[in-house]
């Protein structure tokens, strides 16, 4: 079984047939009418289609002004594209703890702990599509003056009370990578309120230039001028047609996510010393992107992971923390960040995807209840 799966079906080739046909695949009127739905949907002032979820970072990044002689804030526990696009700017990532073992998100005592004279923005990540603590990391922001960039990349249709996941910071960032909650292959959303911002990461998106090449077609500009050295992180017609019926569907899959959670919590957490990070709560919503068991201390998480993969189930580990990783062990220094640490050879994720069974549940369950009793 598969860690996640995409369902292709009629409605879809028949989207992207269509704009095959079209003969116009790069960025135009489809890239147009995903923003605005995407816009719509979010209820964020802009949305900018990029061609990935770390070109959306990366734009988030540099439109919020961060460069050379600047800090980052950002969870270690957290996919790498983060700290990546902060080291592409020219600034340092600072690396921070999470809240613990039952809220996996960064936590806000340790963001301030890390803020210096030289923080500039941090990177906040809704982890698993449950929201971080928003309240208190706007205040922290405001106090210290930094930009809220939110990886949104798990959290599409993510609630923080009326407030949807990406909008409640500066800029929001998506992913639209396939085994993402809106799959469409590769492809990202940049959404911000603010006018400058938008402006700015609109440019760099295209190579600094103030016209696209869809805009001269249609003879809107003849001309262009080029006032920043910028990017090619432009999305093509046929990503977006994809991502327009997935946008469609998003709200009812991410329900479908939580009737699979449901299940897996019933059946594993606190059973036989596992536990389900983020309990269930009703003043945010969660998008459910990930099923996450915390193995019990001293359980040996390959021998657990090799016993699922034998029954032919697929885990992951979202993540190894990134201040190990070689490249960044040189930022990793300064801090200690001790909840990482203490939960980071015990995550397992396990499958999950909207049109999973409930049999294909219970056969999840039941291989990890034999796994968890073999190898502890
Ligand atoms: C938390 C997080 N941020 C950013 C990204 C980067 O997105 P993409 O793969 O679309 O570049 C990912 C993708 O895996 C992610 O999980």
């Amino acid at each position: 079984m598969p860690l996640s799966d995409v369902l292709v079906d009629e409605e879809i080739e028949d989207a992207v047939a269509q704009t095959l046909r079209s003969g116009w695949w790069s960025s135009g009127p489809r890239v147009a009418e995903l923003e605005h739905e995407f816009a719509r949907f979010s209820g964020a002032r802009h949305a900018l289609a990029v061609a990935n979820g770390t070109a959306a970072l990366h734009l988030a990044l540099l439109a919020s002004g961060c460069g050379a002689q600047d800090e980052v804030l950002v969870p270690s526990l957290n996919f790498v594209a983060a700290a990546n696009t902060i080291v592409h700017t020219g600034a340092t990532p600072v690396f921070c703890d999470i809240c613990g073992g039952d809220d996996l998100n960064v936590s806000p005592e340790d963001l301030e702990a890390a803020i210096g004279p030289r923080t500039r923005a941090v990177v906040v990540m809704h982890y698993g599509g449950h929201p971080c603590r928003m309240d208190a990391i706007l205040e922290l922001a405001a106090e210290h003056e930094l930009a809220v960039i939110e990886d949104a990349a798990h959290g599409p249709g993510a609630r923080w009370g009326e407030q949807m996941c990406g909008t409640i910071g500066d800029v929001g960032c998506f992913s639209f990578f396939s085994n993402k909650n809106l799959p469409i292959g590769e492809g990202g959303m940049v959404v911000t309120d603010d006018d400058a911002l938008a402006e700015r990461a609109r440019l760099l998106r295209s190579h600094g230039m103030t016209t696209l090449t869809w805009d001269r077609h249609r003879g809107h500009a003849s001309s262009y001028e080029v006032v920043m050295a910028g990017f090619n992180y432009r999305l093509d017609e046929l990503r977006a047609t994809i991502a327009l019926v997935q946008l469609g569907r998003l709200e009812r899959q991410n329900a479908e996510r939580a009737r699979i959670v449901d299940l897996y919590r019933a059946a594993l957490d606190g059973t036989n010393g596992l536990s389900m990070p983020f309990a269930p709560r009703t003043d945010v919503t969660s998008a459910h992107h990930l099923a996450v068991v915390l193995l019990p201390e001293g359980c040996e998480r390959a021998r657990f992971r090799g016993s699922l993969m034998e029954r032919g189930i697929q885990t992951s580990v979202h993540y190894p923390p990134i201040h190990r990783f070689r490249a960044y062990r040189e930022f990793a220094t300064r801090r200690v960040l001790p909840r990482t640490e203490a939960v980071a050879e015990r995550l397992v994720t396990l499958p999950l995807f909207p049109h999973m069974s409930s049999d294909q549940v219970w056969a999840v369950t039941d291989a990890v209840a034999s796994a968890t009793e073999s190898v502890t």
